[in-house]
């Protein structure tokens, strides 16, 4: 029986974590390829914190509800979707209204939870690997055998980028806040370099003979654009996917030209079901093998249940946690 209304989380209006007010909403209807999943566990990005704060609104036609991820069960399909997944255990990629008791997602979206996975651990997995996979390894091109600097390396994307570089035989640099390094290490990272008190332009050419990493994943910005430039070999890779310190700075591109470095970069959630789907099936052929073997496992840092959800975002707003932080429906 799935009922007309559903427990939700909203929120209410831009501002500081108790803006978000746990609501009822009608249950959402699966349209045409759409399946219904009941959410088990949603987990919590940091892109839901600047929804919150009114500086990321949900694309057209997404839900105004926070969540870009969920695990739980399909319980219908729409139109024109495969009838067989219904009682399926999924975790999916949504653009919104993972918060909920229910969410409706393109079944194309879907993925198996890999083996041994609770379902919590499941709902952690969307918005990181779908980002990482298309950021480094389809803008970026990291292969096998180079060399990979991702800053904030203890965070969800952080946590996520080592463990499958790694996985995939690069050699991994990460930046992280001091307290935070042997956790990145312990997730694979060759170097672990303290961001408050190490240069890690400096460290990343003494450790690469001079040569500068092959791909940068950059979350940070601000002055570290012209720094991950210094710090990127020649056909060097720079994938911006935030600017937690702002997104202008003043570059000299000699290097960039002399160097034939490349300056991508992208956002997940605006991009068209198409190309998601596009990335979920790459993600099925070539990293959900890895988890099925427990070759990488989500870092969990914490569980919070949904009507705590403001909890959960002062938790990531005080950047204590290492991997991701979800919650339990
Ligand atoms: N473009 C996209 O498609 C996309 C998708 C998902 C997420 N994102 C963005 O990616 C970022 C990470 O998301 P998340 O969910 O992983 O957030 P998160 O878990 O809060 O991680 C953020 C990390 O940034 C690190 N950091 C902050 N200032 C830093 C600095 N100056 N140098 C190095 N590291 C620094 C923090 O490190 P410490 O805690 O050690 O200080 C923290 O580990 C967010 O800005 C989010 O909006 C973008």
């Amino acid at each position: 029986m799935i009922p007309e209304a559903m427990t939700c989380v909203e929120i209410s209006q831009p501002g500081a974590p108790d803006v978000l007010k746990s609501t009822q909403r009608p249950t959402p209807r699966p349209g045409p390829g759409e399946a219904l999943i009941a959410v088990a566990a949603a987990g919590v990005n940091r892109p839901d914190i600047l929804q919150r704060q009114g500086a990321y609104p949900p694309p057209p036609g997404a839900s105004d509800l926070p969540g870009l991820e969920v695990a739980g069960t399909i319980v219908a399909v729409g139109e024109s979707a495969d009838p067989a997944l219904v009682g399926a255990n999924v975790c999916a990629l949504v653009a919104g209204g993972g918060y909920a008791d229910y969410v409706t997602v393109d079944s194309r979206l879907c993925l198996p939870i890999p083996k041994g996975f609770t379902l919590i651990e499941a709902a952690s997995l969307p918005e990181t690997f779908f980002t990482v996979w298309h950021n480094v390894f389809e803008r970026g091109q990291l292969k096998a055998g180079e060399s990979f600097l991702v800053h904030g390396g203890a965070g969800g994307i952080g946590t996520t980028a080592i463990q499958l570089a790694k996985a995939l035989g690069a050699r991994v640099f990460t930046t992280a806040s001091a307290a935070k390094l042997d956790r990145c290490k312990g997730l694979g990272a060759d170097v672990a370099i303290d961001y408050a008190t190490q240069d890690f332009v400096a460290l990343i050419k003494d450790a690469t003979q001079g040569k500068g990493v092959d791909v940068i994943l950059d979350m940070v910005g601000g002055d570290y654009i012209a720094r991950n430039l210094k710090a990127l070999g020649t056909e060097g890779r720079l994938v911006s996917i935030a600017f937690q310190n702002g997104s202008t700075a003043e570059i000299n591109f000699m290097t960039m030209m002399l160097k034939r470095q490349t300056i991508t970069g992208s956002t997940l959630r605006p991009q068209s079901v198409d190309s998601k789907a596009r990335m979920a099936q790459a993600l099925r052929e070539k990293v959900w093998p890895l988890l099925n073997k427990g070759v990488i496992r989500p870092v969990i840092h914490a569980t919070y249940p949904l009507a705590q959800a403001a909890e959960a975002h002062r938790a990531i707003e005080a950047s204590s946690h290492v991997g991701k932080i979800v919650l339990t429906i």
